[in-house]
């Protein structure tokens, strides 16, 4: 039998117990959507139907055809302030998780260590661990708003260490990070000849204070040697089922990711990507909406959270997900732990949650608000009579 390394995507596995509730006509309020409730707009739908009509049904370019590698050089350099951004600097893999994947395959020899900040992206430790490499995971603070300095990087390193993996906005927390703590990382990494896997999916989806900053935009050509910068059309345009997104980074990586990609994979889908790069011009009016019902939900949650006692939060910046510290409400109600939190949650009050140990972040859930206000409204009730009585 082949050997089993790795265990499967747990926020998946409640996605897949909410859709067998829901069958069974239970009144389930799930907050565990990991993608967008808007569809992916009807004009992208369109482009790709016409160009699969046209004949743009075969291979193409490993490393992705040239009008959406334009597209993404040009976003790069007018909005993301990569000046020095170009097509040869993209790869188009299937999804942040494949460029993900990639990148770390062709990173990690066996035994090799990838530090990963907690709470982190729920498969991050899963596909070090499929390569035989080790993710190291380091705690961070509430209070330090969950994300690792260059001390506590400098203390995890071993000669090892090959590469840091983090997202912002992250999940589970939609907290951002801030450009003067990017650029300390940037420069720890550049000088022990980390690569820095900086998964900027959430990007577009922003609504605190905080300017999303790339971290190519901090670096020159020559040091974007250790910093990959990796996204997706999925979250941001409703495209999870596409499976398109891209890996930034200085030419050579490049060069290397498409080669090993002509190995894995041979091409991403020459219409969908055609019908991304149109996506991409249309951008301002099919997100303004979603960005600002995500905004406004985000409300919702603060203030529905904030009367309950032993419950500790901060407010997400980005993306559609917020960390529930519990541990005050785990404390009185005499919880297990975290997963025992969730369980009963559910069992109780058909409230779908996810655990916060699936993040590395104990004493805590995962709250996501991709759904509608009301049912926003309605979990909330009931997480809050869990949570009191
Ligand atoms: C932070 C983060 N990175 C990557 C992914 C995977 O994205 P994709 O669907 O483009 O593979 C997700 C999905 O939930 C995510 O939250």
């Amino acid at each position: 039998m082949i050997p089993q390394r790795v265990a499967g995507s747990s926020t998946l596995a409640m996605l897949e117990k909410v859709r067998q509730m829901k069958a069974q006509g239970m009144d389930v309020v799930s907050f565990a959507a990991g993608e967008s409730d808007f569809p992916t707009p009807r004009e992208v739908i369109e482009e790709a139907h016409k160009e699969m009509l046209e004949g743009n049904t075969r291979y193409v370019s490993t490393q992705g055809v040239p009008v959406l590698r334009d597209a993404l050089a040009k976003d790069y350099k007018n909005r993301l302030n990569v000046s020095w951004a170009a097509p040869q600097h993209f790869l188009v893999v299937a999804g942040a998780k494949q460029g993900i994947h990639l990148a770390l395959s062709a990173i990690c020899d066996a035994g090799d260590e990838v530090l990963i900040p907690a709470p982190y992206w729920v498969s991050y430790p899963g596909i070090v661990k499929a390569l035989s490499a080790k993710p190291v995971t380091l705690q961070t603070r509430l209070e330090d708003r969950y994300f690792s300095n260059v001390e506590t990087l400098e203390k995890a390193w071993t000669p090892r260490t090959r590469a840091l993996i983090m997202a912002s906005p992250g999940n589970p927390t939609g907290l951002m990070i801030e450009e003067k703590l990017l650029k300390e990382i940037i420069s720890w990494c550049e000088k022990k000849k980390v690569v820095l896997i900086f998964d900027e999916l959430y990007e577009r989806l922003t609504f605190g204070k905080t300017k999303h900053v790339s971290a190519l935009s901090l670096v020159t050509e020559a040091q974007s040697e250790w910093v990959l910068s990796v996204n997706a059309f999925s979250k941001t345009f409703g495209m999870t089922g596409w499976r398109l997104g891209w890996v930034a980074s200085h030419p050579k990586n490049i060069e290397y990711l498409t080669d090993l990609q002509s190995q894995v994979l041979t091409c991403m889908p020459g219409f969908a990507q055609v019908a991304a790069a149109r996506a991409m011009d249309k951008v301002d009016s099919i997100l303004g909406p979603v960005v600002k019902a995500f905004s406004n939900r985000k409300k919702i949650i603060m203030e529905g959270l904030s009367g309950i006692e032993g419950v500790k939060t901060l407010e997400p910046e980005g993306a559609f997900y917020i960390l529930v510290d519990v541990s005050g409400v785990i404390a009185r109600k005499n919880l297990k732990d975290d997963k025992d939190f969730v369980q009963k949650l559910l069992e109780q009050q058909q409230v779908v949650t996810v655990a916060g140990s699936a993040f590395g972040a104990p004493n805590s859930f995962r709250i996501s608000f991709a759904m509608s206000e009301e049912e926003i409204k309605k979990g909330l009730e009931r997480i809050k009579t869990f949570c009191v009585s």
